[in-house]
């Protein structure tokens, strides 16, 4: 028995929560609807987060901070114990986010119309940040056999050849995968070759499955190292992306002696007076919670594989090898647009996913799920799918 209860049901609405406040135009049927879309779980963030926060929110005085040694020391203590890496404090940085985060790297190493590659499909603001930035979007799309993603070196090549920066998703979202060491090295000295840099997505790293192990891109290689920057985060793993708090893994000296003070003259470099207070007890305390947490989510995961198998096999999905994000293969819903499937699952289905199609190229007639929430929560929607696809 863990003494963590994932089963708890909580109120979420009224919150300013994006989850459950923040989808009223797209339906009438506002309350009826369960929303498992945007990616944070609906279990309670654990206690010494929360008393973290609070007990610096204790003090009358909301000022600026700096990040104080000990900040660095659990970071360095959770990448030993989380990857058997050995970090220096230089080599990582407080971010305001992954999203901004990227955004800036991106600023920061290339020009107006600059080639950016992704492989999608692939979380969603990727494309929009190069849009926003005004870089050119450049794709790989990921090659899917046996509803497993797969690398398309030869695409990967040629997109890399007309790109500055290749943006990793690590692992992948919306499918799941955690890349092995053989794929990360292939793509860095592909990077490498071609004069790219990659900056490697990592927010999902800490949610990987039994099995699997995640590795820092840039430390898979001397090639990786040279070319890779990873950013990283509590805010998944521990359920707290609403703190902000996120940080940047730069190894190469000549890459973050650039990066990292640039991040500052930009204004990136300011935390929220009570983030490093959270982060520290985060990586501290709550490793047991977060144990717990994965394997409430893959048995989450093994739940919803045996019920579409035996129940809804025209829905096929992708075997998430990290987090709580399932992408589902629709195909065979026989829908004719993918406006049409999206509507059918809040309109007729009741549950609000994730449109595939808004992660980019091969994303179309898929539906992404998330198993971040209670079970009970999971089980209604997994039947009203069951019943709304058996009335197609
Ligand atoms: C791959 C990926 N990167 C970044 C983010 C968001 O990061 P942040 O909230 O730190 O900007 C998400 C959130 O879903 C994500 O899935």
């Amino acid at each position: 028995m863990t003494k963590f209860n994932f089963d708890e049901l909580i109120d979420r609405h009224n919150t300013h929560c994006t989850k459950f406040d923040g989808y009223g135009s797209f339906t009438s049927d506002y309350d009826e609807i369960i929303p498992m879309w945007i990616a944070d779980m609906d279990f309670a963030t654990p206690d010494p987060i929360s008393d973290a926060i609070r007990k610096r929110l204790e003090h009358p005085v909301l000022g600026y901070c700096i990040p104080p040694e000990e900040y660095y020391t659990t970071l360095q203590d959770w990448f030993s114990k989380q990857y058997g890496l050995q970090i220096s404090k230089d080599d990582v940085t407080y971010t305001p986010g992954v999203v901004a985060g990227i955004y800036k790297l991106i600023q920061c190493w290339t020009k107006e119309e600059d080639g950016v590659t992704i492989c999608p499909p692939v979380y969603y603001p990727f494309a929009d940040v190069i849009h926003g930035s005004r870089r050119r979007l450049v794709e790989a799309p990921l090659l899917i056999k046996d509803e497993r993603y797969y690398i398309d070196w030869e695409a990967l090549d040629k997109a890399l050849a007309q790109s500055k920066i290749l943006l990793w998703c690590h692992p992948h979202n919306p499918g799941g995968r955690v890349w092995t060491a053989e794929e990360l090295q292939r793509v860095a000295t592909m990077a490498k070759q071609h004069g790219c840099l990659v900056i490697s997505d990592e927010i999902h790293a800490d949610l990987t499955f039994s099995g699997h192990r995640h590795m820092p891109f840039p430390s898979v290689s001397d090639d990786a190292k040279e070319v890779g920057m990873s950013l990283m985060a509590p805010s998944k793993v521990f359920n707290m992306p609403g703190v902000i708090a996120s940080q940047m893994y730069i190894p190469n000296p000549r890459l973050r002696d650039v990066v990292f003070p640039y991040m500052v003259q930009n204004g990136l470099a300011h935390a929220s007076c009570y983030t490093y207070s959270a982060v520290i007890a985060a990586y501290k305390e709550c490793g047991a919670w977060s144990k717990a947490c994965m394997q409430y989510i893959e048995e989450n995961v093994e739940l919803v594989r045996k019920y579409i198998t035996e129940r809804i096999p025209r829905l096929k999905m992708i075997q998430p090898e990290a987090s709580f994000l399932i992408f589902l293969d629709c195909r065979e819903l026989g829908f004719r647009t993918t406006d049409e499937l999206a509507s059918f699952f809040v309109e007729k289905a009741g549950v609000m996913l994730n449109d595939g199609s808004t992660f980019g190229t091969g994303g179309e007639f898929f539906m992404r799920l998330n198993v971040g929430t209670p079970r009970s929560v999971l089980e209604e929607a997994l039947k009203r799918i069951e019943k709304a696809v058996n009335a197609l």
